[in-house]
């Protein structure tokens, strides 16, 4: 009791004191974005500069939804990256805002709440019926988002959607890099489309790399689901590193093959989607017919794939291994050689796919049609 006594005391002191000091340095320091995360649900994701609570509010068919960032039963308070799961109906073509509370001490009995932020409303533009599609490609960022901004900056008006295919960043050796994740995420979709985001050969290196798959709260679990928009079926995979799990590069700490293993069964279980009218894989990694001592290629085949995009090339290839995959295998451009940058945007439009390519001097590097129903 005594002791109970002399910690309320101190939290209360420390809380008087901490307070006003902590208005100050409490804030949302990257906006909120809005991944898929799996059929039928979105995760938002954002970070303040302390630890704290997160919710995401909006009204859907009148009634008001407060949706918390929740670990089981309890509201996650030690992080400061911020992660909520809100179905895609309720979002889509919605206003949604999302606020933060500082939790400086949580203890049995008593927390010590500090500064809330909520930010401004945001109008979320899902699928509404429109043609064509947009869907900006940006992947290999490797820390240079000014190159990838203005290699977008060729294609005119705001995307539909926003894939980011791997290798945004070059490790994960703390919370800042998933921070920078977050940074460009928001940089390129402004928290107002959907963002389709693949974990790169370099994202499962540092401490923070099993971590980041937590925080997007997938339906698999994994850094792999399937989601729709509209017309399009993506399926969106985790090609796991680039090399043997026994090179020196990753000290003996990753087991990519137990985990592309079950990655692998799950693929099994899919079937085509028959209402689709465009079927398309994303993910890192190109080499598809071996991914840890797995051919994915006959099973893509199998699931109806139209077009496959890839990356970690650092170049465009629109027809990569044509005598390896039945179905088209693009590399989407990224990071070049000469520390240029490569966007793509793919335009989907009367059953056809159209990849246009340009780069950070804004020179058109190539364009390329895909024809479904070629398969
Ligand atoms: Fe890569």
């Amino acid at each position: 009791m005594i002791l109970n006594a002399i910690i309320s005391a101190l939290m209360v002191m420390q809380a008087a004191f901490a307070l006003p000091f902590n208005s100050a340095v409490f804030y949302i320091d990257n906006k909120a974005s809005v991944f898929e995360s799996g059929d039928e649900m979105y995760t938002v994701i954002w970070s303040t500069t302390l630890p704290g609570t997160g919710y995401v509010t909006y009204t859907y068919e009148g009634v008001e939804y407060v949706v918390k960032d929740l670990q089981n039963s309890a509201v996650r308070t030690t992080d400061t990256i911020h992660s909520v799961r809100v179905p895609k109906a309720h979002l889509d073509n919605n206003t949604y805002t999302y606020s933060s509370q500082n939790i400086g001490t949580r203890r049995a009995y008593v927390a010590v709440k500090g500064r809330t932020v909520t930010s401004e409303p945001v109008e979320f533009r899902g699928y509404s019926g429109q043609e064509p599609i947009r869907a900006l490609v940006l992947s290999d960022i490797h820390e240079n988002p000014a190159n990838a901004e203005k290699a977008a900056s060729n294609f005119d008006g705001q995307p539909d959607l926003l894939i980011l295919n791997g290798d945004l960043v070059s490790y994960m050796t703390s919370v800042l890099k998933f921070k920078q994740i977050l940074s460009y995420a928001y940089r390129f979709s402004g928290g107002s489309i959907p963002v389709i985001y693949t974990r790169g050969n370099h994202e499962n290196r540092g401490t923070y790399g099993p971590e980041a798959v937590d925080i997007f709260k997938t339906s698999t679990r994994g850094q792999y689901f399937t989601c729709s928009y509209g017309p399009i079926s993506f399926l969106c995979l985790d090609t796991g590193e680039d090399k043997d799990d026994a090179d020196w590069t990753y000290s003996g700490l990753v087991d990519s093959t137990t985990y592309v293993a079950g990655e692998t069964e799950w693929l099994k279980t899919l079937s085509p989607d028959a209402a689709a009218m465009y079927r398309v894989g994303i993910g890192h990694m190109p080499n598809l017919d071996n991914r840890y001592g797995n051919n994915w290629v006959p099973i893509l085949t199998d699931l109806k794939i139209d077009l496959f995009v890839a990356a970690h090339k650092h170049r465009v290839n629109f027809e990569y291994r044509k005598q390896v995959t039945p179905f088209p295998l693009m590399i989407d451009g990224g990071k070049t050689n000469d520390d240029g940058y490569i966007a793509t945007m793919l335009t989907f439009d009367g059953g056809e796919i159209r990849a246009e390519c340009f780069d950070e001097k804004n020179s058109f590097v190539g364009e390329h049609t895909y024809v479904m129903g070629a398969r």
